[in-house]
């Protein structure tokens, strides 16, 4: 089959990998896609978050299955018109990615459905959002309701980081995402992100991991899209997942499904463990980039498999060859990220890598110049490496890095410290 993949992160190209791993792919096309995609596949400039000019693209290139990568094209609406033109898609349909669009939609539906979450009050204003926070005090956590590039959220120690946060959004910070705001109960615990296929009436465990999201070693500085991943998460045991199953995902399912918008796809839940007890921190309506890099070097093949069986409503019938193995992945940003940084610097040593099943380096911002590698995003490589063991993934990944020469990227040197 003809199939093209939407994005052009390092969720992309491991998605790509994977794909053509699987015989039933016999033509695949990326879009936009980046440098490493474009070894292994097609790449094609599009504007993916343009239902119509996806839809067209889709037709003219005689496409049999699209894979959404991003969440930008889901809240666009490129799904429903795909389906509409009769395209088989994997991804939720507008109305269904609202979970990752809307705080506020995400936490009606998980009342509604019984799912525990941190307590919650939304505001449309500054004033009584800042009198709320002086009656509760710290901490608490501050969200824009939309999409804010993973920027609309403030954990805030203090009361005066939480008047400051209301303060920047309710001023404009992040346009009419920040239009409504949400004050939410602070939640202890160990993070933790499961992944779930859901077909609308389905639902199929594939994994779980880990990000690290500060951007330097002891979870010291800023925010970013995320340093490094592993798969499996060791704090999200099998007795914590399946209570995850049961009183989170699938009671979410059930109230999506009842209000006419079944979601399908996959679903990550961010959740928080706590005295052994998980609660939801967020929905997103995609795979976690970094985490999906360690999924599908776990997955292989497979994944195009489960992909196809969760748009064709098949996943009863589906299952997961798991192997008892573990994936580690280590993302190279450009100094500075997430603040400013430099483009255009070039990167050597690539070449010299093996890629095997069990080792790739995924690219994110890169784009090739005259034969040469170079660095044209924040997250530019996610050297990724499988094991018998997590220790063994992550000897092989850092062994890996140390021979990719770029003195103006860094990259965090304790991924997997948790669970090690
Ligand atoms: P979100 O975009 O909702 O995932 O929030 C980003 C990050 O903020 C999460 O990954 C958590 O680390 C943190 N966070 C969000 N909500 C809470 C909460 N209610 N309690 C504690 N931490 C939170
Ligand atoms: N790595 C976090 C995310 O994809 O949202």
């Amino acid at each position: 089959m003809n199939i093209l993949i939407l994005g052009s992160g390092g969720r992309e190209h491991s998605l790509a990998w994977a794909v053509l791993q699987n015989p039933k792919c016999d033509r695949l096309i990326v879009a936009p896609g980046n440098a490493g995609i474009d070894q292994i596949a097609d790449c094609a400039s599009l504007d993916v978050d343009n239902p119509s000019a996806v839809c067209d693209f889709a037709v003219e290139n005689l496409i049999d299955f699209v894979i959404v990568g991003p969440e930008a094209p889901l809240a666009a609406g490129v799904v429903d018109m795909l389906r509409n033109a009769g395209i088989l898609v994997f991804g939720p349909t507008q109305a269904a990615a609202q979970l990752e669009a809307s705080k506020t939609f995400t936490k009606e539906v998980c009342d509604a459905a019984g799912a525990p979450t941190a307590a919650w009050t939304r505001f449309t204003e500054a004033a009584p959002a800042r009198d709320y926070v002086r009656e509760k005090g710290a901490p608490v956590v501050v969200k824009a309701d939309g999409l804010a590039a993973g920027k609309g959220v403030v954990v805030a120690m203090t009361d005066g980081d939480a008047l400051a946060a209301i303060d920047h959004m309710f001023d404009g910070a992040f346009g009419a995402a920040g239009a409504e705001v949400v004050i939410e109960e602070f939640m202890e615990g160990e993070e933790a992100s499961f992944f779930v296929l859901c077909d609308g009436d389905t639902c199929l465990p594939i994994g779980t991991a880990q990000d690290h999201k500060r951007a330097y070693d002891g979870d010291e500085g800023p925010n970013t899209g995320g340093m490094g991943a592993y798969s499996p998460a060791p704090v999200l045991t099998d007795a914590i997942a399946q209570a995850a199953l049961d009183q989170i995902i699938r009671p979410t399912m059930a109230e999506m499904k009842r209000r006419g918008t079944p979601y399908t796809g996959v679903l990550y839940a961010g959740l928080m463990i706590h005295d052994g007890k998980p609660r939801l921190v967020e929905y997103n309506a995609r795979f976690g980039d970094p985490e999906c890099q360690v999924l599908m070097m776990r997955l292989g093949g497979q994944a195009l498999d489960l992909m196809l069986a969760c748009a064709e409503g098949r996943l009863a019938d589906a299952q997961v060859n798991w192997a008892n193995d573990h994936a580690l992945t280590v993302v190279m940003a450009a100094q500075g990220y997430p603040g400013g940084y430099e483009k255009g610097s070039a990167i050597a040593g690539l070449d010299a890598l093996p890629e095997t099943s069990s080792q790739m380096v995924f690219h994110a911002g890169t784009t090739a110049r005259d034969g040469q590698i170079t660095a044209t995003g924040g997250r530019v490589l996610n050297v990724t490496a499988r094991g018998a063991t997590l220790q063994e993934a992550r000897d092989q990944a850092y062994a890996m890095a140390s021979h990719i020469e770029w003195p103006e990227g860094f990259f965090r040197t304790d991924i997997g410290w948790r669970a090690l």
